[in-house]
Order: structure tokens, then C-alpha cells, then sequence
């Protein structure tokens, strides 16, 4: 479409020249003036009228609600916990802000409600939330009263019906452009007639442009140019010799690695749009050399009461509800979980992923180190997985990657004793405040290398 425009642009520009150095006045060059600004105010126009809206309260109560309370509550049906749906009718505002932040204190305080639901509930304990605000709150308990289930469809069906509205303007655009085009280009056409026939009706002769002939060809004149040949040879060895250093040194270097793994597990999903936290089921990556890929007794934490996806589909690339929902049922069948009677056949077969990150023998990586001593985001290195719909690797992990950030990396010393007088002694040599990984060691062969 760009090309075409840019194309039907330099056509009209070339147009008017050719009309000027003719010095024709012609009311019809005003009028393909016009025609051209009616074309982009329309453009500008159908352009500006693509807006995004934002998510209202239901809709964030709903991802607090499948990050912290899904566990143990359904809207609909009783789990560990009651089902909240109504929940609202049943207590006071400030009832459920402090029973929601600290529970077991208010059935330490022997708040009556309090009391009776937790005998009624075989005095299981509710996780305490203080770190939920009173707006977190209120947008959870908007998203259990809003929405009962055929609006749960309606609600998540909004996303769809803006993707269609979206193509179809989209499409309306097109349809648009292309007539507009057309009139352009019929107008040109017509008026280069018109042109002609003025041309020749004022006696002047158009001139055609006469092909020049005799030429030695190109490639003859090239052999005969030493300095040419010479200048072209020294060319292509150097190009040969970059690209083949090119592909040499990627040679075992797996960035952007996506395997299918077997089963459609989304990053985007759980840790975007549900916003769990990496280290619910990355636990040991703050504690250990190694990350972990989590069992599976953890995905049924949550999964136990999550056996349909009810979220965003992504219908362009054919991740629907059903496809969502049939991998939750891969998940069932892998750790043997009868949904219906809901109880654990005993009948396992374990899955197994693909590993994507995998650095050679010889080289040594320590997730602690990074991410609780040195205060490294996961993201730093593993790029943004909140909206990976399929892990893949991020980042190269070559011997270049991690010194080139060992060199920028400052230490982080703060409340860290064992660094207090290294630091001082090293910082005075090296004449710095803050010491980077590399003035620390962090260059040396041995520390990644046994
Ligand atoms: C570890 C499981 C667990 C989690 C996680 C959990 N709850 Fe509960 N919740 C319970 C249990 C069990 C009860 C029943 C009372 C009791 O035994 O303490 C309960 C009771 C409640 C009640 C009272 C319901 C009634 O009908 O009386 C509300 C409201 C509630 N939870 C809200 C929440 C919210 C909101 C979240 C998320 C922010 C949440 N719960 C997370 C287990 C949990
Ligand atoms: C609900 C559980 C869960 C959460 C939360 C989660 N992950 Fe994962 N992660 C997995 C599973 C399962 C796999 C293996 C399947 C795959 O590769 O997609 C995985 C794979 C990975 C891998 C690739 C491992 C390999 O094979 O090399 C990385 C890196 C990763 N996760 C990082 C993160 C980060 C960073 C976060 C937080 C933003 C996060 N994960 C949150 C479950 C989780
Ligand atoms: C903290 C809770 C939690 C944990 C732990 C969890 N999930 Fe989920 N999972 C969810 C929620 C919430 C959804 C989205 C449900 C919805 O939107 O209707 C979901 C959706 C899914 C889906 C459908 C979407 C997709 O990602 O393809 C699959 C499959 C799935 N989970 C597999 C897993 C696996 C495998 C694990 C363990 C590695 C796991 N889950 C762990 C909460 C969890
Ligand atoms: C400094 C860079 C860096 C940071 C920060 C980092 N990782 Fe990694 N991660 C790596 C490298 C390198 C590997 C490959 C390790 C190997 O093959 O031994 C890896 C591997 C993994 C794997 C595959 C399994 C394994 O342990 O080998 C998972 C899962 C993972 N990382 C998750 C995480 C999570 C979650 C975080 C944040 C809490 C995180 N990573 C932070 C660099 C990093
Ligand atoms: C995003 C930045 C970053 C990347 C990438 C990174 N590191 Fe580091 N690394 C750090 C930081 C910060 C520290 C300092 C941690 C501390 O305070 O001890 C560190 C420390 C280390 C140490 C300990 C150094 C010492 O002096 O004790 C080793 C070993 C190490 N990294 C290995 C690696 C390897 C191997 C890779 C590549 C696979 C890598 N790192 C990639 C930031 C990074
Ligand atoms: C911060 C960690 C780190 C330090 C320090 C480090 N290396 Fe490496 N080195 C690596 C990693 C990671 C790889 C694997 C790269 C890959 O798989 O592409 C590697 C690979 C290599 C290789 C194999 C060639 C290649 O690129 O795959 C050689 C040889 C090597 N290192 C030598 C050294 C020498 C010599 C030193 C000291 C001057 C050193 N390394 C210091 C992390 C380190």
C-alpha cells in the first residue's frame, strides 16, 4: 500500500513538472489539488478514529482474583473455600476489607461471622491479604458480583467483537483507498490526454526519445577495467570471509529457540494477564544454581478448580477457548485427575517439556547468585516472559553476553556485610564508588569456568 501511494505520488509529481515546463494553466491541475487533500484529510480522518479503551474495575478485580483467591474460591461452586459469588449481599464493606487483609485475626477476635464461617469450614485457614488496598478489593468483589456466567462470555467476548470492528474498518479503509486511487489515476490519465491534444492542437511535435545504439556492453567494459575487477575481487573476499565468520560464531548459539512443548503452556497467560508471580513456580531460582521447571503438583494448586479457560482468546493465531480448555484437560490427564468426580485416579504419565535454556558442561551458572545476590530481574536476561505466549530463548548466552554485562553491572551492596570490606579495599584501588561485577572478579576465567 506505502509503495503504491509513494508511487502514485512521484507519478503526480513528475505530472505537474512536465505540466509546468509545457506552461499550460489548466483548471484541472487545481482540481487534482483538491482531489489530493480531500484523499489525505479522508486518510488523517479514517486513521484517527482507531482508539484503544481502557479495562474497568471488573475486569482487574479479575486477574487479583485468579492470582490470589482462584486457589481456594470459584464464583459459582464450593471449593476449599465458600463460592463468592453474592458474597457482597451477605457481609459489610468493612467487614470483608479486614477479613480479606487478616482473617485469622478477626477469628482470633472472635467476631462472630467471622467464627461461624470458619467452623463452618472445618476451621480451615483463609491466606491473609495485607497487601491488597481497599480498591484492589472492592475491584475483586466487583468482578464476583458483576459477573455471573453468561455475562462472564459477554464480558470476555468485548475483546473479540473490537478485533472484528477493528478489520472490518480496516477493511473499509482499504475499499476507500483503492477507490480513491482509482479516481487518481483515471483523472492522470485523462488529463495527459487532454494535455496531447492541446500540445498538438498548439503545433508543437512531441519528440520521442531516440535509443542510442552501438554501446559496448557492461560486462565487456568491466573485463577491460583492471582497477575494476580488482576493487570487486578484494569485495567479495571480504564479504565471504564476514558472513563465514558470521555463521561460524553462531554455531551453537540457540537465541530465539521455540520448541512445541507438550503442553500449550502461555507465560502471557499466567504470568501477563494473571500476573503470578516467576517464583510461585520458579521457587528455587532465589535459592539454588538452577531455576526449575515446576512439577506438576503445582500447576494443580490452582488447577484443581481452573478446568476451562474463560480469558481472552487470540483468534488470529487459532488459540481459542476450546484449545485453552483442551490443554488444561492434557494437564488432567498427565497427573490423572478425574474432573467429574474430582479426585485423583492415581493413573500419572509425566510430561515432558523441552528444555530451552542450556548452556555447555563447561560453563558455570548460579541463579541465586544473580537474582538474590545480585538483584537481577528475570527479565534482564530472559526478556519479557509476561508476554510470551510460547517460551523461547531471549537472550544468546554467549561468553560476550555475560561479560559485556559483568562490565556494566554494578554490585549491589547494600545491606550485604560480606561485600562491606572487599568493597572498601577494591573501590580505593580501582579509585570508584561503585564497583562493577568485572572489578569484583567477575572476568575472570575461573569463575564461569572450572
Ligand atoms: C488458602 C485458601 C484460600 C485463599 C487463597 C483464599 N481464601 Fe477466602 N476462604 C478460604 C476458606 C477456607 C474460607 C472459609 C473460612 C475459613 O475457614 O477461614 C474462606 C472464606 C472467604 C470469605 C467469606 C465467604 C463467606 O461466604 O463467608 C471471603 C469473602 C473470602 N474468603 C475472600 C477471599 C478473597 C477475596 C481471596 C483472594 C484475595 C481469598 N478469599 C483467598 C480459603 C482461601
Ligand atoms: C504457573 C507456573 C509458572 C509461572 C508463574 C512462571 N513460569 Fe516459567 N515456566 C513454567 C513452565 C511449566 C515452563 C516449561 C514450559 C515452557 O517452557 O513453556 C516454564 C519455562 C520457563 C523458562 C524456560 C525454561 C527452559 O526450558 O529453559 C523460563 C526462562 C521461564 N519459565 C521464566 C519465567 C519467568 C521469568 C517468570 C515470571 C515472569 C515465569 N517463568 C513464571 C511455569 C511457570
Ligand atoms: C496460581 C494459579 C495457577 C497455577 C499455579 C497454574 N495455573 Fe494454569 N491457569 C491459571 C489461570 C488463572 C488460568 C486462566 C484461566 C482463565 O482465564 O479462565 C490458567 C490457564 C491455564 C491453561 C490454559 C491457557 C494456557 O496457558 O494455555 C493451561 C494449559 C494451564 N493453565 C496449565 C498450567 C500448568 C501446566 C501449570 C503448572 C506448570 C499451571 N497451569 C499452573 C492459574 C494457574
Ligand atoms: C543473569 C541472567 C539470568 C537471570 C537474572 C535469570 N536467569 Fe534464568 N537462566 C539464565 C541462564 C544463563 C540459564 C541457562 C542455565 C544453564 O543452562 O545452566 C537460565 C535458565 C533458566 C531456566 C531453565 C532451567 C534451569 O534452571 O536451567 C529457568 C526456568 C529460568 N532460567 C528461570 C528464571 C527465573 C524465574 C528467573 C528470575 C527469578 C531467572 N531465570 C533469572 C540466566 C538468567
Ligand atoms: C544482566 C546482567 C548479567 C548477566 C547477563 C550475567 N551476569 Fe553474572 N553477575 C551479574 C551480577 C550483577 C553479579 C554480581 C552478583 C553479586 O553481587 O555477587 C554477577 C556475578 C556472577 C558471578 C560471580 C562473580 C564473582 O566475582 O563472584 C558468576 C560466576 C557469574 N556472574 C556468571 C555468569 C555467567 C556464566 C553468565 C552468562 C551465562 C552471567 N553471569 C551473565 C550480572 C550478570
Ligand atoms: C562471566 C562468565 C565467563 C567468564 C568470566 C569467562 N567465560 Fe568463557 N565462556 C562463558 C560461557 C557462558 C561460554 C559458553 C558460550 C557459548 O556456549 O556460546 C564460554 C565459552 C568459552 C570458550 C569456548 C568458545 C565459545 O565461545 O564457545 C572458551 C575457549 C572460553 N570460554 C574461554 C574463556 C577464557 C580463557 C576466559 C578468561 C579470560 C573466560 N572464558 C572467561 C562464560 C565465561
Amino acid at each position: 500500500m506505502v509503495i503504491f501511494s509513494t508511487y502514485l505520488i512521484i507519478f503526480f509529481i513528475k505530472f505537474v513538472i512536465t505540466f509546468l515546463r509545457v506552461k499550460i494553466e489548466l483548471n484541472l491541475l487545481r482540481l487534482l489539488r483538491y482531489n489530493l487533500l480531500i484523499f489525505f484529510i479522508t486518510f488523517c480522518g479514517i486513521t484517527s478514529g482507531q482508539e484503544s479503551n481502557s479495562p474497568s474495575d471488573p475486569l482487574a478485580g479479575k486477574k487479583l482474583f485468579n492470582a490470589n483467591c482462584a486457589a481456594c474460591h470459584k464464583l459459582n461452586k464450593k471449593a476449599v473455600g465458600p463460592a463468592l459469588k453474592g458474597v457482597t449481599a451477605k457481609y459489610e464493606k468493612e467487614w470483608l476489607y479486614s477479613w480479606i487483609k487478616n482473617s485469622s485475626a478477626m477469628i482470633k477476635s472472635g467476631d462472630a461471622q467471622a467464627l461461624a464461617i470458619w467452623e463452618e469450614y472445618n476451621k480451615s485457614v483463609m491466606n491473609n491479604f495485607p497487601q491488597l488496598s481497599n480498591q484492589d478489593i472492592d475491584n475483586i468483589l466487583a468482578y464476583t458480583d458483576y459477573v455471573p456466567p453468561p455475562t462472564v462470555a459477554a464480558v470476555s467476548n468485548a475483546p473479540i467483537q473490537t478485533i472484528q470492528d477493528n478489520s472490518l474498518s480496516n477493511q473499509l479503509i482499504l475499499v476507500a483507498l483503492i477507490l480513491i486511487f482509482t479516481i487518481l489515476l483515471t483523472m492522470l490519465v485523462l488529463v495527459n490526454r487532454t494535455l496531447k491534444k492541446i500540445a498538438f492542437a498548439n503545433g508543437i511535435v512531441l519528440v520521442e526519445e531516440k535509443k542510442k545504439k552501438n554501446i559496448t556492453p557492461i560486462w565487456q567494459a568491466f573485463v577491460k577495467n583492471q582497477f575494476l575487477v580488482f576493487v570487486s575481487v578484494i569485495f567479495l573476499l571480504l564479504s565471504s570471509a564476514y558472513f563465514g565468520y558470521g555463521y561460524l560464531m553462531q554455531i551453537g548459539v540457540d537465541q530465539g529457540y521455540m520448541p512445541v512443548q507438550p503442553i500449550h503452556y502461555s507465560h502471557k497467560i499466567h504470568s501477563g494477564a494473571n500476573q503470578i508471580d516467576c517464583n510461585y513456580c520458579h521457587s528455587s531460582a532465589r535459592v539454588s544454581k538452577h531455576s526449575g521447571i515446576p512439577s506438576l503438583n503445582v500447576c494443580m494448586n490452582c488447577h484443581v478448580n481452573i478446568a476451562e479457560y474463560n480469558g481472552e482468546e487470540d483468534l488470529e493465531n487459532g488459540y481459542t477457548k476450546d484449545f485453552y480448555t483442551n490443554e488444561i484437560k492434557k494437564l488432567y490427564a498427565a497427573v490423572g485427575w478425574d474432573d467429574d468426580n474430582q479426585r485423583y485416579t492415581g493413573q500419572t504419565e509425566p510430561v515432558k517439556w523441552v528444555r530451552i535454556h542450556n548452556l555447555p558442561d563447561f560453563a558455570y551458572f548460579n541463579h541465586s547468585q544473580h537474582v538474590s545476590v545480585g538483584k537481577v530481574d528475570c527479565q534482564n536476561c530472559h526478556g519479557p516472559v509476561e508476554e510470551m505466549e510460547i517460551m523461547y530463548q531471549y537472550s544468546p548466552l554467549t561468553m560476550g553476553w555475560c561479560i559485556d554485562c559483568h562490565r556494566k553491572s554494578n554490585l549491589k551492596l547494600e545491606d550485604n556485610e560480606y561485600y562491606q570490606k572487599i568493597h572498601e579495599s577494591l573501590s580505593k584501588k580501582y579509585g570508584v564508588e561503585k564497583l562493577t561485577v568485572a572489578q569484583m572478579g567477575g572476568l575472570e576465567c575461573g569463575k564461569c569456568h572450572y
